[in-house]
């Protein structure tokens, strides 16, 4: 039978669940890596996020009737959409399903910027990615680790931000503005002028900064504030960041490539990264 891609329904969930479920899992076994999802439960939680919420479009893959691949694009507002996750059945890979639905998000985003997070260590999604036009524009090193806050220059508060400076902030240093943004990021001030920001993100936190130095100083503060073990996605380059995490406990537990098909700004400072944005 010919592989068929249509949109996702909310009746196409618990099919979701499973693909997510069974493509992760052989992934993670067939690398030796430990599992992103421990159990079916895991993988329904993540596709319950994927339905019924606007601004994320879903597609399904079919075979004979049967769900064996799928797709979820992300309306990412300014910065254009995001791809997560994209997921074939283990027993249907290699037929050109993923391809399929791959074809389907790029026609669906219409020339839109399009970007996803790649795991460093999968050989057959940078190649796959690679030949669709998706460029490594950066990889960053998740860290996790419990560092706490030190002597700085700067002052660091979580007041309201009636005027939007962190706003403003971030869309000079990352140059787009995020769909949503908090009321209350941890703000960091060198005398009066906001020298950099941290908010509790999707996956990680994100921030934006003038130099490493108020990073690093935003990072401590908020793993202090958080009182538990935090986990950073640091770009590789920020090579003073990551050296300060590792020097304080911190174990890497990903590397992941930001790739993105179309246009692309870099950041102009420090930051560090939710996810795919
Ligand atoms: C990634 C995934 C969705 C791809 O789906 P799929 O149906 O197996 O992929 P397709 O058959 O459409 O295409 C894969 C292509 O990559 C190519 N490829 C795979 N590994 C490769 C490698 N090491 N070097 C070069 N090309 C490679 C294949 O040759 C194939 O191209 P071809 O058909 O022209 O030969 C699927 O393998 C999967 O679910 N993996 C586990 C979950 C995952 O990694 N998701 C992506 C998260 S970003």
């Amino acid at each position: 039978m010919a592989i068929t891609v249509r949109p996702a329904t909310s009746t196409d969930r618990s099919a979701t669940a499973e693909v997510i479920y069974y493509a992760f899992h052989q992934l993670d076994e067939r690398h030796d890596i430990p599992a992103y999802m421990n159990s079916m439960e895991d993988a329904e939680i993540v596709a319950s996020h994927l339905y019924g919420i606007p601004k994320i479009y879903g597609f399904v893959a079919e075979d004979a009737g049967q769900v064996i691949g799928i797709g979820f694009l992300h309306d990412l507002g300014e910065v254009g959409m995001g791809i997560s996750p994209l997921a074939v059945s283990p027993n249907a890979q290699a037929r050109g399903a993923g391809q399929a639905i791959l074809d389907c998000m790029i026609e669906y985003a219409g020339g839109a910027s399009i970007r996803l997070l790649q795991d460093a260590f999968n050989n057959g999604t940078l190649a796959l990615y690679s030949r669709y036009g998706f460029v490594v524009r950066e990889q960053f090193t998740c860290v996790k680790g419990s560092p706490v806050a030190s002597r700085t220059a700067l002052t660091i508060t979580r007041d309201t931000d009636p005027a939007g400076t962190a706003k403003l902030f971030h869309r000079n240093i990352m140059g787009f503005n995020r769909p949503s943004f908090p009321r209350r990021p941890l703000m960091a001030y060198r005398g009066l002028s906001l020298a950099g920001f941290i908010a509790p993100g999707t996956e990680y936190p994100y921030a934006a900064a003038d130099n490493e130095t108020t990073l690093i100083a935003l990072i401590a503060e908020m793993a202090t504030v958080m009182g538990a073990p935090i986990t950073v996605a640091i770009p590789a380059s920020h090579s003073q960041t990551l050296r300060w995490m590792l020097d304080r406990g911190g174990r890497v537990i990903r590397s992941m490539n930001l790739m993105v098909r179309g246009p692309y700004s870099h950041p102009s400072g420090a930051y560090l990264t939710s996810g795919s944005y």
